[in-house]
């Protein structure tokens, strides 16, 4: 495990074809660097898990249900996507949180189904842009982190990923101040609940990360890598991205 990370969630986007793009970022990555990570759809899983064997590259899920098994009709458990290959599940993420009402208590069972499954879970918090413009920001992302991380995380069981949902898609990034403010906010809160392992749990950052503000973001001590929506779509956008880690 590398201490840093670069993850990408496809979200709903994407078909078969993508899967060339995949085995080309496979294909690109030394034998060091970055740990790399490709969340594509669950439709997909199976064949980015065959794209990428033999590969530095892992494959995760963008959600999975709480429940191991039973009537969810359209749902997908953690052991579902374990057993395609894929080592990694990203929970919590705002577009699930507002589109599917999920609620902190909700992400800290699906991160513990992905531990029982076996797999990574990459937690997302963050705040609206209501909440960035008020004066309770860091204490509204804190209060996230507590109710959403599950006790018993240590460093290699859990990725925290700091996304503002302001940021998700629109090209807009916070300062460079407030990234570290909050990384630094979110990584001393880790300590102060499981101690050294509270140093080793990897903090990303997310929203509109480009192969442009990549480097710039990565100069900041407590972002450990990037969780990266539209630009990790193209091995040729993404790998900058990797390479700035
Ligand atoms: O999961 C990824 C994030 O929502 C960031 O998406 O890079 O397209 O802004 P974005």
């Amino acid at each position: 495990m590398a201490r840093t990370l670069a993850a990408g969630n496809w979200k709903m986007n994407g078909d078969a074809g993508l899967m060339d793009e995949l085995a080309t970022l496979a294909a690109h990555q030394g034998e060091d660097g970055p740990d790399v990570l490709i969340c594509p759809p669950a439709t997909m899983l199976a064949q980015a898990v065959a794209a990428t064997k033999d590969s530095r590259v892992a494959v995760g899920g963008q959600d999975c249900h709480a429940a191991a098994s039973g009537a969810h009709t359209g749902d997908v458990s953690a052991a579902m996507i374990r057993d395609t290959g894929a080592s990694a599940v990203i929970v919590g993420h705002s577009e699930r949180r507002a589109d599917h009402h999920e609620s902190n208590a909700d992400i800290r069972a699906k991160a513990q189904a992905a531990w029982a499954a076996g797999l990574l879970p990459i937690l997302c918090i963050g705040e609206s842009e209501a909440e960035r413009m008020g004066p309770d920001t860091l204490d509204i992302i804190a209060a996230q982190l507590d109710a959403s991380v599950p006790d018993g995380a240590t460093g290699e069981t859990l990725v925290i990923a700091y996304e503002p949902i302001w940021a998700i898609g629109t090209g807009r990034v916070p300062t460079l101040e407030q990234i570290v403010e909050t990384h630094d906010m979110i990584r001393a809160r880790l300590v102060a609940r499981f101690g050294d392992e509270g140093d080793k749990i990897r903090i990303l950052y997310g929203g509109s990360v480009k192969p442009t503000n990549a480097a710039e973001i990565f100069t900041a001590k407590n972002v450990d890598g990037a969780l990266v929506g539209g630009a990790s779509l193209k091995a040729s956008d993404f790998q900058p991205i990797i390479d700035a880690l």
